[in-house]
This record gives C-alpha cells, structure tokens and sequence, in this order.
C-alpha cells in the first residue's frame, strides 16, 4: 500500500467485512486513490466487478491509475455517493453483494496545498472535495452570522473556544486564505496550544477544530451520510454487507442510529388501537461496537487514529 498517496484505513478489516467474492459487484462510494477498491476487486477475482465513486476529478484520476490492471471490471464515476440509486440504475444493477463507504478527506486533499484542507500551508479558503459543491470555506466565513459560525465551529468541530473564535471571524472579515483564518484563530486561542490534546495525548494545533467543522459544511457532509445509508441497504443483496469508516463522532453516530434502526423489527403492541408502520428489520448489525485500528496502524498511519468501522449485514 505505500506506493499509493493515501494509505487505506483500516484495510484488513474492511476485507474481512466484506468478504468480497468472485461474480460479486461491489461499491467503492469513496474510492479516493483506490486502495480498497483494489483490495476488493482482488479478493472478487476473476470476474467480480466494482462501481467506484469519487466527487474529486483528482482521486479519480489517481483511482484509475491505480486500478488500471482491472480496468474490465470497473467502473468509475465521477458522482456522490448520495446518488447511488441512480449510478445502480444507469449500470443496470439490481442489487449488489458489498458497499464501502470510508468517510472524510483523502491525504491527497490534505497534501495538496491550494485545496485549502490544511491549516499548515497558505492557500485560498477553499475545502470543496468536489467542484460542483456551491460554496467555498471563504464564502462561510465571511457570510455566516456570528452565531451561525459559532454553532458550526462548536458542533461540527466540538471546539470549546467556538464562541471567541467565531467572533474574531466577524472582526477580522473578510478572509480568504488558510493563513488569515489560522492567524485569527490563533490571536484568540493561541494560549490553547500545548493544552489541547488528543485522546493519545497528541499536541493538536488550535485551528485544528475550527477547519474540520469548515470542511464537514462546506460539504454537507453529514446530510450526505444520512442521504446515502437508505439507499445503500435498499440496494443490498440478501447477505449482502455495508461497511462504513467515520472519523467523526457525530458521523459514527449517525451510522450508529440508523444499523441498530434496521435492525430492528418495528411491531405495534396488541393493545395499540393507532397503527404505525408495521416493518420487519433489514439489517443486522455484524459488530455491536465499532472496529478501531491497532495501535500498529496508527503508529504506521496516524491518520488512521479516529477511524471507526462499523458493518451491517442485509437480512
Ligand atoms: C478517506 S478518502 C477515501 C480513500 C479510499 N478509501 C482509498 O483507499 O484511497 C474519502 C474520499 O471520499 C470522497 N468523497 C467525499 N464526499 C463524497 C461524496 N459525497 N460522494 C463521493 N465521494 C465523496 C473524497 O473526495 C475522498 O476522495
């Protein structure tokens, strides 16, 4: 896996999950520089087969390098994975054995500089994975009222400062690269640094927080997990598994909610005169608690260190 620019998360354990096999048809609905995706069209050999979906003209690019030796089983489209049904639809398939959903921005987006993804460079405030996303990082932070930034900085990127840093945003605005933003944040908070850290007592830099809630808006990234995960179970074949990395806690828990949602069976009790929808469970949750990686993979790949898995099983 080192010869590619984004290291897969959690690699192993998303191809036990899935256990992909050969005559399968598989989804990749981030499939960023192709790691997994090439592990599963492997596995599938020889005649699997694999939709890969990217919002990033640029991952895609590197995707179709990197899966060239499959190039006759794959498909790749430049789309969100929030329109799945309709990429099924247009390849003409029913249902599918496997779907991989691994959240978030690739190492390529961090690493390249005038993407804006990275506070330690100096780039236009730009965040959009893709470029049919409307809005850039710069248009919400100098449109966003004072208490719209500091709700969005506090739930997205669960920063205790959100109130300080947001209203040194609206002084210092308007603001259109990394550096100003980081240079505000750090006039209010820079007294933070050292202090925080991560659960593995890492030393987190101060606008950390405030660029990973731009980026979760930016791309609607929260509604777009909760748009998709309908559509991937409704597209599952019977035994057919889902499989899902977040890095985020409120889009683990979004996961979460709608894996234990299915699976259970919604009946009403005898004595209920008022009818809901009566519906049987869909999936079935193959791990109650998520799947981390080993402390191995994250000393290996520190990027890996919020990822949690977690996989579901169609009924
Ligand atoms: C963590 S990376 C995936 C890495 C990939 N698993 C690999 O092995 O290289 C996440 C990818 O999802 C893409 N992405 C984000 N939102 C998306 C969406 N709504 N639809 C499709 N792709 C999306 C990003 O552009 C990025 O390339």
């Amino acid at each position: 896996m080192n010869d590619l620019p984004h290291k897969p998360v959690l690699y192993k354990e998303i191809i036990h999950a899935l256990q992909p096999h050969a005559g399968g048809r598989y989804v990749d609905g981030t499939v960023g520089a192709g790691g997994h995706a090439r592990g599963i069209l492997e596995a599938c050999a020889p005649d699997g087969r694999l939709l890969g979906l990217d919002v990033d003209p640029q991952a895609l690019a590197i995707a179709r390098e990197t899966l060239a030796p499959y190039e006759h089983r794959i498909h790749l489209a430049q789309a969100s994975y929030t329109t799945l049904s309709m990429q099924l639809k247009n390849l003409g398939w029913d249902s599918v054995d496997g779907i991989l959903l691994d959240l978030g921005a690739s190492s390529m987006q961090f690493d390249t500089v005038e993407r804006g993804f990275s506070f330690q460079h100096d780039a236009p405030l730009d965040m959009r994975f893709g470029p049919h996303i409307p809005q850039t990082a710069a248009d919400i932070v100098n449109s966003y009222s004072e208490r719209e930034l500091a709700d969005l900085i506090y739930e997205y990127g669960e920063e205790r400062d959100s109130r300080k840093i947001a209203r040194a945003i609206v002084k210092a605005r308007p603001l259109h690269t990394t550096r100003e933003l980081v240079a505000v944040i750090e006039s209010v908070s820079a007294r933070s640094f050292g202090r925080l850290r991560t659960a593995r007592g890492d030393r987190v830099h101060p606008a950390t927080r405030t660029f990973q809630a731009l980026r979760i808006a930016v791309n609607d990234e929260l509604a777009s997990v909760t748009e998709m995960l309908p559509q991937a179970a409704a597209s599952l074949k019977v035994g057919g598994r889902i499989a899902v990395i977040a890095f985020h806690s409120l889009e683990d828990r979004i996961v979460k909610d709608f894996f234990r949602e299915q699976s259970r069976d919604l009946v009403n009790p005898p004595y209920e005169r008022i009818y809901a929808e009566e519906r049987k469970a869909t999936l079935k949750e193959v791990n109650r608690k998520p799947i981390t990686p080993s402390g191995e993979e994250i000393k290996n790949n520190p990027r890996a260190r919020s990822a949690k898995l977690r996989v579901a099983e169609k009924l």
